[in-house]
């Protein structure tokens, strides 16, 4: 099976999914898309109504804001790969419950094992604490981020990078977190570099 099979296959069972209360508040599941090659994996906290409405992420404002800085390291949004922690829209864009992220964490790991990117950009906190439960936003933002995640082919422990951002939607109307995503949005390229000449 190819990567985009694998992927197709995995969206439609995202879609048909009610493991917790979220399917039931929202329009659609949002899984999330881009490149199946895509050397680096964007991941936000959950889908808003604009997202929800479309069925893909980072469509609204943040979304928006999220294309401008691409667009500026000269990284195009279709070579990556764009996900949520949690796939429905939490209503009234309430925080995912930890059991909500809990539920849709297998979903995640399903599509990072299949994609295997380089780099993975946590977009803010909630999905920086998924992978890191320890890390403090304001402390590890705009820095690289090793850890040992799943086994590469030869079944031997892989190290992923992971490279943390405060959430553009946090950001978007805050002058001072503005400027630092805008700064630490330009170190990617330099973390992708190294993540890829290191990897496992
Ligand atoms: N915020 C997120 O975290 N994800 C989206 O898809 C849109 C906004």
């Amino acid at each position: 099976m190819t990567k985009q099979e694998k992927l197709n296959e995995l969206n439609q069972k995202m879609a048909a999914c009610s493991r917790c209360v979220l399917r039931a508040g929202c329009k659609q599941v949002v899984p999330g898309e881009g490149s199946t090659s895509a050397g680096i994996m964007f991941i936000g906290e959950g889908p808003g109504k604009k997202e929800d409405e479309l069925g893909r992420p980072f469509v609204g404002a943040a979304g928006k804001f999220l294309d401008e800085m691409l667009e500026k390291i000269g990284l195009k949004r279709e070579d990556t790969y764009i996900a949520n922690v949690v796939k429905c829209r939490p209503l009234e864009n309430r925080d995912p419950l930890p059991e909500e992220a809990e539920a849709c964490w297998p979903w995640l790991l399903e599509q990072i094992k299949i994609i295997e990117p380089k780099l993975i950009v946590f977009l803010g906190r909630h999905s920086m604490n998924r992978f890191f439960p320890d890390e403090k936003i304001s402390e590890a933002h705009g820095k690289l981020l090793i850890k040992d995640f799943g086994l590469n082919s030869g079944g031997s422990p892989k190290k992923q990078h992971f490279f943390a951002l405060y959430h553009p939607a946090a950001a978007l109307y805050n002058g001072g977190m503005r400027e630092t995503l805008l700064n630490d949005f330009k170190k990617i390229p330099k973390a992708l570099i190294l993540a890829k000449s290191r990897g496992t």
